[in-house]
């Protein structure tokens, strides 16, 4: 418990008689948080206190705001700024830039791969710098906050022109290098590589090693994957980013972990095992999205390892958006494979996951929480609007998976010492002011695979350093958030 002594003090807001969970895993308390400008002036038994304006939370649970740790949502909070997917849920703090693909930076030398999709439309990467993306966050003025990787691939499509199927050049490494230094000069986070998708996959293990070793120089520098491979050759995948990790001498982080595959159920146990060992010799974490299916791209190498597949959009039939694929295929009286070359480019739902794996990664200790969504499509994965609520819900509350204070330890405390985020993720004094206020009987996602952009229910207050940006179940119309930098 982090329970202050001042016995009295003034403050702006005060946020009474709720249960502290404070984002450190620790056992959650009945007690008050004083609020004074954007940070937090003390937490405890506040009683003696005085203060401008009360909130009271009897009944309800008190809590550091929740940071997305994984998310696309590079795009989503210049064009959305109000954000409400993500505020909806309680979250504060988003972190994009994933799966080696960030909006920034980057100008497009000519037509992007269709990967870059993941994010939008290839007139909408316009920020040659991080300084310019920065700028353009600021001046949307979002409601959350965001940090930013600088993707691999996005390194890539600048040095190579496109030309990715082979490893880079000397002289492409080299400039690649030299704008991964620059960025991180202008606040990213650190470097994320999608080895598993095809502009990245002639890379090899020393290409990106040869960049990571650039974060040396930036000690709360991260290197995120999505590893090389999620099925078969998980394990290898496993190992190889852990390999880049100690080569940068950085954390590295496993995203969106998960045994792809019916072939492959069972095996977090090995995963697992392979991530708590490497734990003992160097920093490293993952993330989890409580879903048993995926979403990506649309593509056929795909839906061969999947249950059932669900178009999440496609930009020459966008009436098909939620369509199944095997409806969509038997209605133009073709093969699935003729249907998915004729949605191209496309964004895809795979049922392709074992629901025990997912419990299993969740309940590992070291697993955070991060959404994955995608704002850009136009039927997306449910995740993008229920993951935090789901995992309350669902996962603590109904099944008994983790414990309450276990599950807000991984949306809050891990995340921000995982990623840097220093003054945040934990409920104590000199810290911003991001916090949620929910219910903890009512809370759970209303976002379905039918009907995905569904608010959640039981999110009661959100705010944001301070400011509130969601209020008695609605949005506000404040916008405290901006461009998050890397604090070292
Ligand atoms: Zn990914
Ligand atoms: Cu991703």
């Amino acid at each position: 418990m982090s329970e202050t002594s001042q016995k009295t003090g003034r403050c702006h807001l005060l946020i009474q008689g709720g249960r502290i969970v404070d984002g450190t895993g620790g056992p959650g308390y009945t007690g008050d948080l004083a609020i004074e400008g954007d940070h937090i002036a003390a937490v405890g038994d506040l009683s003696e206190w005085r203060a401008d304006e009360t909130i009271d939370a009897a009944g309800l649970v008190v809590a550091p705001g929740f940071i997305d740790v994984h998310t696309h949502d590079d795009l989503a909070v210049i064009d959305d700024p109000g954000h409400e997917a993500k505020v909806s849920q309680g979250v504060t703090t988003v972190i994009g830039g994933n799966c080696g693909v960030s909006l920034a930076p980057l100008v497009p030398p000519g037509k992007l791969h269709q990967l870059f999709g993941l994010l939008g439309d290839d007139d909408r990467f316009r920020y040659p710098t991080m300084a310019s993306y920065r700028d353009a966050v600021d001046r949307a003025r979002p409601a959350v906050n965001i940090a930013l990787f600088v993707g691999h691939t996005t390194l890539r499509a600048e040095a190579m022109e496109g030309d990715f199927e082979r490893p880079a050049t000397e002289a492409e490494r080299t400039a690649m290098a030299e704008r991964l230094r620059q960025a991180m000069g202008e606040g990213a986070l650190g470097l994320s590589t999608g080895l598993d998708y095809p502009p990245a996959r002639q890379a090899p293990t020393d290409e990106i090693i040869a960049l990571a070793r650039e974060l040396k120089a930036y000690p709360d520098a991260v290197y995120v994957s999505h590893i090389r491979d999620e099925g078969e050759h998980v394990l290898d995948a496993v190992d190889e980013t852990f390999e880049i990790g100690r080569a940068a001498s950085r954390m590295a982080v496993v995203s969106h972990h998960k045994c792809a595959g019916k072939a492959n159920f069972g095996r977090s146990r090995e995963t697992l095992a392979r991530i708590e060992q490497a734990s003992q010799d160097q920093p490293v974490g993952l993330d989890l999205y409580p879903y048993r299916a995926s979403s990506t791209v649309l593509a056929m190498e795909r839906v061969k390892g999947a249950d059932s597949v669900i178009v999440t959009g496609s930009q020459r039939h966008p009436e098909i958006a939620g369509w199944r694929l095997d409806d969509i295929a038997h209605s133009w009286q073709c093969s699935e494979e003729e249907a998915v070359e004729r949605l191209q480019p496309a964004g895809a739902v795979y049922f392709s996951m074992d629901e025990a794996d997912v419990e299993r990664i969740m309940a590992y200790p070291r697993t955070m929480i991060g959404s994955d969504g995608l704002p850009s499509m136009d039927h997306p994965h449910p995740r993008l609007w229920g993951t935090f609520p789901r995992v309350l819900g669902q996962y603590v509350r109904e099944r008994g998976i983790i414990r309450l204070e276990q599950a807000i330890h991984k949306m809050t405390g891990l995340s921000a010492e995982t990623f840097g985020l220093h003054g945040r993720g934990v409920l104590a004094p000199g810290n911003v002011a991001d916090v949620v206020v929910f219910d903890p009987d009512t809370i759970t996602d209303r976002a379905t695979f039918e009907s995905p952009r569904q608010r959640s229910e039981g999110i009661v207050s959100v705010l944001v350093a301070g400011r509130s940006v969601w209020e008695a179940r609605e949005p506000t119309t404040e916008r405290p958030g901006g461009f998050l930098s890397r604090s070292h």
